[in-house]
């Protein structure tokens, strides 16, 4: 069984990428630039973003944090991402979700110019992904492939079970494991809460995604022996023994999953720290007008 280290791969990219940067400095080219816009004052979010700035700082690009008030109104929260489509130095930017609820999430999604839209949220860069077309991957289903195409994975004619349905993994997955190409060509399955059988179809997966936010779902009799298992869950549980009374654990059991693997990724330090760098790559994509030219 190996383990699919996303703390060490995801460094060895942004070294990579630290390079890149060098070398556009050194013959005066634009240095890439983020934003990100931060509102309120949700915990998680302000670890996300202030993550998301760090990384940037570590690689050479240039960052910049909007912050802004819980209280701001739809329309000036509209005004913002226009100003920064319209800021050329700015090449890529986020609008870090979740937003408050006096806001329309995808209206702010949908005013968001496609060619800075880095975490590929936009209808326009997820048709693209669609149809196969040069597009922003959003970061999770990215950092994904980066990692199964890294480690040298073959999926050509595999079964892929998905567990879990939403806009930015499961979906996304299951569009980019059966496309043609390096990491498709797979036959996929996605699951969710109203597939009968899970535990029989997830059983005759060769490559199982996990992305359903319950802890510990994939249980050791779910999974055949050799699949390889991508953990996408993030979920916080009471842990007594630990300093905090709590600890995270993914959605699948570890402890009883990974001797049946070929390769499993860890929770933390497996698909969580390739989400960032996928921002990243993005970032840097953005900044060479890579995908939509000009
Ligand atoms: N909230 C949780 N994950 C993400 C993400 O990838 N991008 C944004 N903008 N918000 C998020």
């Amino acid at each position: 069984m190996t383990i699919l280290d996303g703390k060490d791969l995801s460094q060895r990219i942004k070294n990579e990428l630290a390079l890149e940067v060098a070398e556009v400095k050194r013959n005066g080219g634009k240095i890439p630039h983020l934003a990100a816009v931060l509102v309120g004052e949700n915990p998680a979010s302000q670890v996300y973003v202030r993550n998301k700035v760090k990384s940037c700082e570590e690689v050479g690009f240039k960052s910049t944090l909007v912050k802004k008030e819980e209280g701001i109104t739809e329309a000036e929260l509209l005004q913002a991402v226009h100003d920064l489509n319209n800021d050329p130095d700015i090449d890529g930017f986020i609008v870090q979700l979740p937003l408050p609820r006096h806001i329309n999430e995808e209206r702010i999604t949908l005013a968001i110019d496609p060619k800075k839209d880095v975490d590929g949220f936009h209808p326009v860069n997820f048709g693209r992904m669609a149809l196969g077309m040069a597009c922003y991957l959003p970061a999770t289903p990215f950092g994904i492939v980066t990692m199964l195409e890294r480690y040298g994975i073959e999926t050509s004619g595999k079964h892929a079970v998905i567990i879990g349905r939403s806009n930015i993994v499961g979906t996304p997955m299951g569009i980019l494991l059966s496309r043609k190409g390096k990491v498709g060509d797979c036959t996929v399955t996605i699951t969710h809460s109203r597939t009968r059988d899970l535990p029989g179809m997830v059983r005759q997966a060769d490559i199982i995604v996990a992305a359903i936010g319950i802890p510990h779902f994939v249980t050791g009799d779910m999974v055949k022996e050799g699949a390889v298992v991508i953990d996408v869950g993030i979920n916080r549980i009471d842990d007594p023994t630990a300093k905090k009374g709590t600890r995270l654990v993914g959605d699948v059991d570890y402890a009883a999953v990974a001797p049946k693997c070929s390769f499993i990724t860890p929770v933390p330090g497996g698909v969580g720290p390739m989400t960032v760098m996928s921002l990243l790559m993005n970032t840097m994509k953005a900044s060479k007008k890579e995908i939509y030219g000009g």
